[in-house]
């Protein structure tokens, strides 16, 4: 049945790069397919990615101490390019005595901590460690690109394949991955990326293009993000609405998309597919109908074969769309539909936690 309904979505195939063989081993994809379809998101949808800059960092550390269970340090990033600089603000929040212990890197909405989304006390007693940061901090979600490490880079109007926000927060979470990796308290091969909605989008963006990423929890990200847009359902965001209302999250050249689904020469499963072979948990609910939750499921259903070449399972499910508490974590894409509205909710992060716990303990 997923195979009729893939079919309806005529997507581009993983393993077809114009102008080469097809791609069938793992070498193959490392070589050909993975770099193009890098390249094709950059340049068609995100825009991008500035250059790496070393930040100053300066650590502080802050007494709040959540009942006496966690350490929490605040992480400045002082960036500094052409005669500019900024300073983004991050929080580090561990279990007391953490010994390296696994990590999500998080983009929030909010700068509160905790937040409405991000119940730190929770995830602490999970034994995670939390990287967190305020999307705004990083750069303003608006059409100003004078605003924080935008500014840094901007030159003049942006044209074609100019960065995104979307882009712009994705490249702040790998400059917190570049920091975790010096410190004692995270496992280096446990330090996940993770976000809802709009930075959903970004962190899937993240660990598409970082490799060191080893897991990204993706939740409700939708059109642009894990949602696949051609023949998408109805009552679903389309690339018309997304860029209508907020196309500075994108590079110019994803307007040529408009009405346009089918010109794509991508597909969004071609962004998640780039995290092979490592971890991706998309988390959906079943009332976000602008999210698209079958689109998101078919994304999983089309990605999972860049898994195969790995000898990897890929993504695990009944040959059925999915209903309403289906958590599918057997395989390395995982998947869950739970009941309720678009949020992060203590659920969406329980099943997280126990996804990754799953992998670790294998
Ligand atoms: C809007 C937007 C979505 C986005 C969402 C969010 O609804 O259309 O694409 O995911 O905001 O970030 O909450």
């Amino acid at each position: 049945m997923l195979e009729k309904e893939l079919a309806k979505r005529s997507l581009p195939d993983l393993f077809c790069v114009p102008g080469k063989k097809t791609v069938t081993t793992k070498d193959d994809w490392e070589s050909i397919a993975r770099p193009y379809w890098r390249r094709i998101l950059l340049q068609e949808e995100y825009g991008m990615l500035p250059p790496v800059i070393e930040p100053e960092i300066c650590v502080k550390a802050n007494a709040i101490n959540f009942a006496g269970k966690a350490m929490w340090e605040e992480v400045s990033f002082k960036f500094k390019r052409n005669g500019k600089e900024h300073t983004v603000p991050a929080q580090l929040i561990y279990p007391k005595g953490a010994k390296g212990c696994p990590f999500f890197v998080y983009l929030d909405f909010y700068p509160e901590i905790p937040s409405i989304y991000l119940p730190v006390e929770e995830i602490i007693d999970g034994g995670f460690g939390i990287f967190t940061v305020c999307h705004k901090d990083v750069t303003k979600d608006n059409g100003d690109f004078t605003d924080g490490l935008a500014g840094l880079f901007r030159e003049g109007d942006r044209t074609f394949d100019d960065t995104g926000k979307i882009a712009y927060w994705a490249y702040m979470t790998s400059r917190m991955m570049d920091y975790l990796l010096t410190r004692e308290e995270a496992d280096k091969n446990a330090i996940g990326v993770a976000g809802h909605s709009r930075y959903g989008k970004a962190v899937l963006l993240a660990a598409a293009l970082d490799e060191r990423f080893s897991f990204v929890c993706s939740n409700e990200s939708g059109c642009s993000g894990a949602a696949l847009s051609r023949n998408r359902c109805k009552g679903a965001e389309a690339i018309r609405d997304i860029c209508g209302a907020v196309p500075y999250w994108f590079c110019p050249n994803y307007l040529k998309y408009v009405d346009n689904e089918d010109k794509q020469p991508f597909d969004q499963h071609c962004l998640l597919a780039l995290v092979a072979p490592r971890r991706a948990y998309i988390g959906t609910a079943v009332e976000d109908i602008w999210g698209d939750t079958e689109s998101q499921f078919l994304s999983c259903v089309a990605a999972s074969k860049a898994w195969n070449l790995y000898g990897k399972a890929g993504f695990v499910s009944p040959d059925r769309l999915p209903v309403c508490g289906d958590v599918f974590t057997d395989g390395e894409i995982g998947f869950h539909l739970r009941a309720g509205e678009h949020f992060l909710s203590r659920l969406d992060w329980q099943i997280y936690m126990q996804s990754v716990r799953k992998f670790l303990d294998k």
